[in-house]
C-alpha cells in the first residue's frame, strides 16, 4: 500500500512520520509545493520543532518515508491520499474574518481529480467546516475520468509541543465516512492502519458530518476552558484569591477535571481562534445567532486577556513605557514548539511598541526573522524591536521582564544576576505563572502574575 500526504506542515510531517514508523510495509510520501519546507524536512534542521520528532523522522526517512515536491506523481501513485493542507481564516469576501478559507482544500481536490488514474481514498485531516467532504466528493466525482473516490474525515487531535506523544498514544482516533458499503469499506481500510498501534476501542467511527463537527467542537470546548479560567484570573487579581488555588480546587471535582485550567496571557496557535470563528460562522449560516454569540465570546475574552496584560505593564510602570526597555521572554504560542501563529506575544509586543517601548525578545526556538515578520510585517524592521540570543541578554538594562511562553529554561534563570543588571525598581510580569514569585520578591523584584496578588517589597 502507498500513502501520499498533501501538505508538509505541523500536521502532515509528524503524522506521516508516525504512520511510517508504525507501518514499515507502507510507503509514505509527503509532498508540498513549498521547496524550502521540503528541503528542510530532508535536512538535519527540520522545519517543525517538536520533542521526539527528529528521532522518529531519522529512523524512517529514506526508508519508507519520503519528502518531495512532485505533488502530481505522488498523487498518481498513492492508494490513500491524506489532505493536510492549511485552512486559515478567510481574509476576503463573504465570511471574511470568520469562515475557513478552503482554497487549498479545493485546489488539492481538483489536482487529485485531474491526475488520479485509479480509485483512491481521500482522507481529510485538515480541520474544515461541516459538509466539506460533500463538496470534495462533488469536485472529485465530477472532474475525474473514473470518479471512483471515497472521502473520509479523520481530523487530527495532536497538540503542538506534545505531538509525538499524542500521535503515539492518542485519546481517540475519529474516522467519519459515507454510510454506504463502499464508504464502510474505506473506513475499515483506514481503521486497519491505525489498529497497528492504537487499541481498537479508541478508534471511533461516525458519519462524515459528526466527525467534521467534532473537531471544531473539541477545539471550542478546550479554548472555552482557557477563556473561563482567564476571566476568573482577573477576578482573583481584584479580590486577593489565587487563580492556581481556585483552578486546583475546581479541577479536583471529577466532573470538571484538572486539565486546561491554567490561566495565562491567553491562548494562541493556528487552530483555536480559527476553529471557533469557523464554528461561529457555521452557526450564523444555519440561523443560530445566539449559539454564534455564545462561542464568539470565547475569542473576545481571549483578546481582552491579551490586552489586559499589556495594559497592566503600562499602568504598573507609572503609566508610561515610552523609551523603556521591556524584555520579552518567549515568543512561541506555547513551550516546545517553534510555531508562533496567533501567539499572544504578537499582540502584546505590538501594544508595547504602540506605547513607544523598546522591546527586546528572546525565544529559544523561534528565529529572529519570524519574530520581526509576525510583529511588523514581511521584510519590515523597527529599531525599537530587537531579538537577542538569551534571556540574560534581553534583561540587561531592562525596566521589566515579561514572560510570554512557559519555556522550562525561564524557571531557573540566574535572577540575582538579572536583577543586578536591571533598572530599579525592577518589574516582572509572569504571563504563565512559572517563575518563583516569592524568591523573586525577596531579591527585590516587584512581581506581577496572572490571577495573583502583586508581590511588592
Ligand atoms: N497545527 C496543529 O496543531 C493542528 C492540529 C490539528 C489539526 N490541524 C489542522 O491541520 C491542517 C494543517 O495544519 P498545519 O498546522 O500543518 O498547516 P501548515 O500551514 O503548517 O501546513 C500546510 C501545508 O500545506 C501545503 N499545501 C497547500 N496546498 C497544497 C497542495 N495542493 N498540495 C500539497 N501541499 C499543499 C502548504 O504549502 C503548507 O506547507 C489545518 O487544517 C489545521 O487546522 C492543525
Amino acid at each position: 500500500m502507498k500513502i501520499t500526504c498533501l501538505g508538509a506542515g505541523y500536521v502532515g510531517g509528524p503524522t506521516m512520520a508516525m504512520i511510517a514508523a508504525k507501518c514499515p510495509d507502507i510507503e509514505v510520501t509527503v509532498v508540498d509545493p513549498n521547496e524550502e519546507r521540503i528541503a528542510a524536512w530532508n535536512s538535519d534542521k527540520l522545519p517543525v520543532y517538536e520533542p521526539g520528532l527528529d528521532e522518529i523522522v531519522r529512523s524512517v526517512r529514506g526508508k519508507n518515508l519520503h519528502f518531495k515536491t512532485d505533488v502530481e506523481s505522488a498523487i498518481r501513485s498513492g492508494d490513500i491520499i491524506f489532505v493536510c493542507v492549511g485552512t486559515p481564516t478567510k481574509t476576503y469576501g463573504v465570511g471574511a474574518g470568520r469562515a475557513a478559507d478552503l482554497r487549498y482544500i479545493e485546489g488539492a481536490a481538483r489536482m487529485i481529480a485531474a491526475v488520479a488514474e485509479k480509485p483512491k481514498i481521500i482522507v481529510e485531516k485538515s480541520t474544515i467546516p461541516v459538509k466539506t467532504a460533500e463538496a470534495l466528493l462533488t469536485i472529485l466525482r465530477s472532474n475525474s475520468r473514473h470518479g471512483n473516490f471515497q472521502v473520509l474525515s479523520n481530523p487530527e487531535f495532536l497538540a503542538e509541543g506534545t505531538a509525538i506523544a499524542d500521535l503515539k498514544n492518542p485519546d481517540r482516533i475519529l474516522i467519519g465516512g459515507e454510510r454506504t458499503p463502499e464508504g464502510e469499506a474505506a473506513v475499515q481500510t483506514l481503521v486497519k492502519i491505525y489498529e497497528r498501534w492504537v487499541p481498537q476501542e479508541r478508534i471511533l467511527t461516525t458519519n462524515l458530518w459528526s466527525s467534521e463537527l467534532s473537531k471544531l467542537v473539541a477545539n471550542a470546548f478546550l479554548a472555552q476552558r482557557i477563556s473561563s479560567i482567564n476571566s476568573i484570573s482577573a477576578l482573583c487579581e481584584a479580590t486577593g484569591a489565587d487563580v492556581e488555588e481556585v483552578a486546583h480546587a475546581i479541577g479536583t471535582d471529577s466532573r470538571i477535571g484538572p486539565k486546561f485550567l491554567k490561566a495565562s496571557v491567553g491562548f494562541g496557535g493556528s487552530c483555536f481562534q480559527k476553529d471557533i470563528l469557523n464554528l461561529v460562522y457555521l452557526c450564523q449560516h444555519f440561523g443560530l445567532p445566539e449559539v454564534a454569540a455564545y462561542w464568539e465570546s470565547v475569542v473576545r475574552m481571549n483578546n481582552w486577556q491579551k490586552n489586559r496584560f499589556t495594559r497592566q505593564i503600562v499602568e504598573t510602570l507609572f503609566n508610561t513605557v515610552s523609551g523603556k526597555r521591556i524584555a520579552v521572554l518567549g515568543f512561541a504560542f506555547k513551550k516546545d514548539t517553534n510555531d508562533t501563529r496567533e501567539s499572544p506575544a504578537i499582540q502584546i509586543v505590538r501594544g508595547l511598541l504602540e506605547e513607544n517601548a523598546n522591546v527586546v525578545v528572546y525565544d529559544p526556538e523561534v528565529p529572529a526573522e519570524a519574530i520581526q515578520r509576525d510583529v511588523l510585517g514581511e521584510g519590515k524592521t523597527d529599531a525599537r524591536l530587537q531579538v537577542v540570543n538569551s534571556a540574560v541578554e534581553a534583561a540587561k538594562g531592562a525596566h521589566a521582564l515579561a514572560v510570554m511562553t512557559e519555556w522550562d529554561e525561564f524557571r531557573t534563570l540566574d535572577f540575582n544576576a538579572i536583577y543586578a543588571g536591571m533598572h530599579k525598581p525592577a518589574f516582572v510580569f509572569d504571563g504563565r505563572n512559572i517563575l518563583p514569585r516569592a524568591d523573586l520578591a525577596k531579591k527585590g523584584f516587584r512581581v506581577f502574575a496572572i490571577g495573583k496578588s502583586a508581590l511588592v517589597p
